[in-house]
């Protein structure tokens, strides 16, 4: 067993029992669920879940051992095969991807696509977040009662649309995903329970639909890759980058279908999480005034008129700080799952090979212990340099104090398989708070209740109807 704890001896952790009621109350409200866990039992508890045990992790020291200085001994693939071979469920619409690969096949792509996120890379971007965040209201009128989750997936899914494949909305890219990518039924709804990977090849309808869209998706990515190929190769688009990367060792390209993995990969994954993230921020907004005057105070100062650019970010403290806060509440993504590799000794506990590990913002990012107050929407929690009127309230930089354990907050994950595109989401949410910002604000439509379904991702279960107000 490998002996990473301070305790001297690793003992079994406590949990409730009833495999069958677990996973029930589970399917119910399951970020319900796991903090009365963690309440009840503590920062490792173990949860009899399906075949297996899954040790949910809620303290982030542990967090960090699993995610970070550990990591090896856990691995991504959390779903059994068969004939002894894993598979991430989402391998469906993914395939062999940054996503859903593991050990060093997973290394090597990570080094090959890396440099196309960084910063300089992204700040390219910058022009396309604050555009298509200005096309997108065109259409809004004074008075129009929108669904904010459906506008800010058509936002988000512009900016992926462009970023990775050069095209628009009106494209057949984005057609197909809008339409032929089921996600409350089929494969992707089947992800967390055992048996996703058969129950995902039963002849059902939902099933069927599924797979003849991602087919129609895989046969227009294959277009695109062809007709980059007779391009010029020069493409600022990631399905161009992805295209011309070379292995550095050996100079190697991708094949086309480890091109078309990772291309459909960061477009399913990289719209639908900052879609939430926007919608959420203006869930909290919309329940906080002085928050949302404060916003735009801080716009009309930065920005007037004009649209953002990237250099106006650094001025955008206080649009930063609620994108940060509303991930916080309401993290994007419902939780890192891990299976240990071997028998591992982790916070005085024993986990033994082959169980799952589950990491859930939601818990860790609600924990009283590391966020005073952690109901309360606070933004100026993550204020480095605060107005002298905010030094009154003592979560003030609360949030970015030193010392403070740094995976008590990871709606980006951690280690190795952070997200790859935090840069890029960051800024594309901050850029189109203060895009739509400058002229519109969002009332709640009165009577509405916003409750939340946790189900690989976080997002409101019915949508989020606002009144738009021109300002
Ligand atoms: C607010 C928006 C986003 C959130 C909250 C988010 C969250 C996450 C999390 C938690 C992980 C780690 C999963 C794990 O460790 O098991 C992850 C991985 C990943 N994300 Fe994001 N993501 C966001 C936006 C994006 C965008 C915009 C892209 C790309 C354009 C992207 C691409 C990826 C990829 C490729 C991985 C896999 C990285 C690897 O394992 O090496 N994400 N994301």
């Amino acid at each position: 067993m490998t002996q990473l704890s301070t305790r001297p001896l690793a003992t079994a952790a406590p949990g409730p029992t009833g495999r069958l009621r677990a996973l029930l109350t589970m399917s119910g409200d399951p970020m319900d669920y796991f903090t009365g866990l963690r309440d009840q039992y503590g920062p490792v508890v173990r949860v009899p879940l399906g075949m297996r045990d899954m040790f949910l992790v809620s303290d982030p020291e542990a967090v960090h051992e699993v995610l970070v200085t550990s990591h090896r001994h856990f691995t991504k693939a959390t779903m059994g095969a068969g004939r002894g071979t894993w598979e991430a469920p989402l391998s469906v619409i993914f395939g062999n991807s940054l996503i859903t690969s593991d050990g060093e096949f997973h290394r090597k792509q990570r080094r090959l696509i890396q440099p196309m996120f960084h910063h300089e890379r992204i700040a390219g971007y910058g022009r396309a977040f604050a555009e298509l965040s200005d096309d997108i209201q065109a259409g809004w009128k004074d008075g129009d009662r929108l669904d904010l989750s459906v506008e800010m997936t058509e936002l988000t899914l512009a900016v992926v649309a462009r970023t990775i494949f050069d095209v628009s909305l009106d494209s057949d890219v984005a057609q197909t995903v809008r339409t032929a990518i089921p996600r409350d039924e089929g494969p992707m709804r089947w992800d967390s329970l055992p048996f996703a990977r058969y129950l995902a090849k039963l002849p059902l309808p939902g099933n069927k639909r599924f797979f003849a869209g991602r087919d129609r998706l895989d046969a227009i990515v294959y277009r695109l890759m062809a007709e980059r190929r007779q391009g010029d190769g020069q493409g600022a688009d990631l399905l161009s980058m992805l295209l011309a990367a070379r292995d550095a060792d050996t100079g190697e390209p991708m094949d086309d279908r480890q091109v078309r993995d990772e291309a459909i990969s960061m477009l399913m994954v990289g719209h639908e999480t900052t879609a939430n993230a926007l919608t959420w921020s203006y869930h909290l907004l919309g329940n906080h005034p002085e928050a949302r005057e404060r916003m735009h105070e801080e716009i009309d100062e930065v920005l007037g008129d004009r649209l953002p650019t990237i250099a106006d970010l650094p001025r955008l403290t206080w649009t930063d700080a609620v994108f940060s806060e509303a991930m916080r509440l309401y993290p994007p993504i419902m939780g890192m799952a891990r299976r240990s590799l071997e028998d591992f000794e982790l916070h005085g506990y024993r986990i033994p090979k082959d169980s799952f590990v589950g990491i859930v913002p939601w818990v860790l990012h609600r924990d009283s212990q590391w966020w005073p107050q952690p109901e309360r929407f606070a933004p100026q929690r993550w204020l480095k340099d605060p107005r002298p009127a905010d030094a009154a309230d003592e979560l003030t930089g609360h949030a970015v104090a030193p010392g403070r354990p740094r995976l008590a907050y990871l709606p980006f994950g951690g280690g190795p398989r952070q997200c790859i595109g935090t840069a890029f989401a960051r800024m594309e949410g901050v850029m189109a708070l203060a895009t739509l910002g400058r002229d519109w604000e969002f009332e709640p439509v009165p009577g509405f209740t916003v409750d939340h379904l946790a189900r690989i991702t976080v997002r409101p279960r019915h949508g989020l109807p606002v009144t738009a107000r021109r300002r």
